[in-house]
């Protein structure tokens, strides 16, 4: 081999060996990073559970407008977040007290299992005791998860192909797109059983959908109205965010993270093209800020002089991680990279609070719903959950741990 060539395959493997290692140093630190925030996490949620621990059937969803602390009943669709929240930190600290919390706020979600007027019963109760059945194989928890698919399945209505979402008005049958999520609970529920009504129900949900609530550029309605007696589609509208044809920021959160659970659970490759579709519409808006935190909705005539939804950025990065285990290398590794951002940025001060101002609550800046001006620029529990879902799943990924 003459010289010049040698010298050449030489550079290139000391080059090659350089990057490797830069790319395991990099890694090594940002996951030191996640550890010492889900340390953090674990002090600042035993802080919050003990500050809570004797209002019965309450928990922390966020603060008001004077910075004091918002409880919520079992009313709530926000009211199992709290009870996930503990147990995911149960999961990464296998700390005993946290667990005993994760435990007794899951407790106070009891009589849940039975409820038949919420579609928001797969958070509820999927957050919870699916968690705490994953972490513990309590069986009085799977019976719980088992018992909220049935109600849930009593949403279902074959004549429009989906779970109603709200309870309001006659004739009318809205479906937000949020409903998306509480699918996790079917599929589970199915396994448990051997029930395939369940899995149908979601499939069938997923596909209606698919079908009606996406425009041509992959991003979501949030509301869709159906005539229950011949399942034709009346409106397309949005109930929280800014305009009917808007892309509210959390509604394709749910949407991409929805289709990237309906892949998992079923292996349709339709559900991963959504879902990439969907993360293109997301990654690629010339209006997704450089710390990858989404505006609260990406039509916002205000933008850049608006809020943030630190919550939408923490269910995008926790579903980004997923989605990258079903796609080719270069692909996954793009969508990585989007979902370490959006950790490095909440976990910055930008979001992160480090102080007691935010009243134990991990982030800052998310939005529940501008339109009613309600639950702007504040913490919420469900930003914390995913927030915190995003980071195990990360170090779940650096440690060739497997993510289910
Ligand atoms: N499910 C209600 C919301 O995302 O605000």
């Amino acid at each position: 081999m003459r010289s010049n060539m040698r010298i050449t395959i030489l550079l290139w493997i000391t080059g090659f060996i350089t990057v490797c290692a830069q790319s395991q140093t990099g890694s090594k630190a940002f996951l030191s990073n996640i550890d010492k925030t889900l340390d953090f996490a674990v002090k600042q949620e035993i802080k919050m559970a003990k500050s809570v621990k004797d209002k019965p059937g309450k928990f922390p969803v966020t603060l008001d407008k004077k910075g004091d602390l918002v409880l919520c009943d079992t009313t709530s669709w926000t009211c199992g977040f709290f009870p996930g929240t503990l147990w995911y930190l149960y999961e990464y600290s296998k700390n005993d007290e946290i667990k005993k919390y994760a435990r007794l706020y899951s407790d106070r979600l009891e009589g849940m299992q039975y409820t038949t007027n919420t579609h928001d019963i797969g958070f509820i109760i999927y957050c919870s005791y699916g968690n705490g059945y994953r972490l513990t194989g309590d069986t009085g928890y799977r019976t719980k998860i088992e018992k909220a698919a049935e109600a849930l399945c009593v949403r279902f209505n074959p004549v429009t192909g989906c779970i109603k979402s709200w309870d309001r008005g006659e004739g009318i049958y809205p479906v937000i797109i949020d409903n998306m999520m509480n699918l996790e609970l079917l599929f589970e529920a199915s396994k448990l059983t051997g029930n395939n009504k369940f899995r149908e129900v979601a499939i069938t949900h997923a596909n209606t959908t698919l079908k009606n609530h996406f425009r041509d550029d992959a991003s979501c309605y949030h509301v869709v109205f159906y005539d229950p007696k011949t399942g034709d589609v009346v409106a397309r509208k949005t109930r929280q965010g800014f305009a009917d044809e808007s892309a509210w920021s959390r509604g394709q959160a749910w949407a991409l993270y929805g289709y990237v659970l309906c892949y998992r659970e079923t292996k349709d490759p339709v559900y991963l093209r959504q879902a990439q579709k969907i993360a293109g519409f997301i990654l690629n808006h010339p209006r997704l800020p450089e710390d990858k935190v989404p505006y609260w909705d990406f039509d916002d005539t205000k933008i850049p002089n608006t809020e943030r939804d630190a919550s939408a950025g923490a269910i995008i990065s926790s579903a980004l991680i997923e989605l990258s285990q079903y796609v080719p290398e270069a692909e996954a590794k793009k969508y990585l990279e989007i979902a370490k951002i959006q950790i490095e940025s909440l976990s910055s001060p930008a979001y992160l609070a480090q102080d007691a101002s935010n009243k134990n609550f991990l982030l800052r800046h998310s939005v529940g719903s501008m339109p009613d001006n309600i639950e702007v620029d504040v913490p919420l529990s469900y930003a914390d959950y995913y927030y915190l879902e995003a980071m195990i799943r990360y170090r779940k990924l650096i440690s060739g741990v497997s993510l289910f």
